[in-house]
């Protein structure tokens, strides 16, 4: 494995980049303050761009990691920053790498996520080598597992998990990619 970092990434439509703390308006009025995009996530709606800022602080840390892998989601063709996507060692998942995602609302539907999420484990898997991952999505949030298996994670087990707060908690599906299955994702890719 070679830790690489949150290098940009590109597809048809998106670039995916680090996040800075300039972004904090778009980010906040995009998607961070919109509860419908938080529902599910383990943070709660961001109430002030202050809060946002705070985020993004720490993001930028975070980036200079090389194993830190989180970018934001930028349409090519208008610039705007729609959305993030990453993916976080969990040791407690024996080593698996667990990838999450949210958008804005006005682009749910139009296959921007999978698009991203594909080219993220096209990267971490022939560039990075990792070779194990993980995914997990609310069981009233089906949106999520179409785009898990759209991109070839298989569902492992059914389970739960909580917000950071701890004050949601969700019934969910969990969902692992190994890299067994990578050729199944090639073909998609
Ligand atoms: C989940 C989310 C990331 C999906 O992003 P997206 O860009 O709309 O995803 P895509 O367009 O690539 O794919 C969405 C898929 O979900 C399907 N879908 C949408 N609503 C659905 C529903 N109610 N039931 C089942 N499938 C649904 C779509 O049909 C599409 O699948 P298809 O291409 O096979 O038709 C987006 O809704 C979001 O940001 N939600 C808020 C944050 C969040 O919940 N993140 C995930 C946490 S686990």
């Amino acid at each position: 494995m070679e830790h690489k970092g949150s290098i940009r990434l590109e597809t048809e439509r998106l670039i995916l980049r680090k996040l800075k703390i300039e972004d904090a308006r778009e980010v906040y009025k995009n998607w961070a303050s919109d509860p419908d995009v938080a529902k599910f996530m383990r943070w709660n709606e961001h109430k002030s761009i202050e809060d946002t800022m705070l985020w993004l602080a720490e993001e930028e840390k975070n980036a200079r990691r090389k194993d830190y892998y989180t970018w934001g989601i930028q349409m090519k063709k208008t610039g705007k920053l729609i959305g993030s996507i990453g993916a976080f060692y969990r040791e407690d998942e024996n080593g698996r790498y667990e990838v999450g995602y949210g958008i804005s609302k006005k682009y749910w539907n139009n296959g921007y996520t999978t698009e991203a999420l594909r080219a993220v484990m096209d990267f971490l898997i022939n560039e990075v080598g990792i070779s194990k991952f993980m995914c997990m999505h609310a069981v009233e949030n089906p949106a999520s597992g179409a785009v898990m298996r759209k991109v070839g994670f298989e569902f492992a087990e059914d389970t739960y998990y909580e917000s950071f707060d701890r004050k949601k908690k969700f019934a969910s599906k969990k969902y692992y990619l190994d890299i067994e299955q990578a050729v199944e994702l090639e073909e998609v890719v």
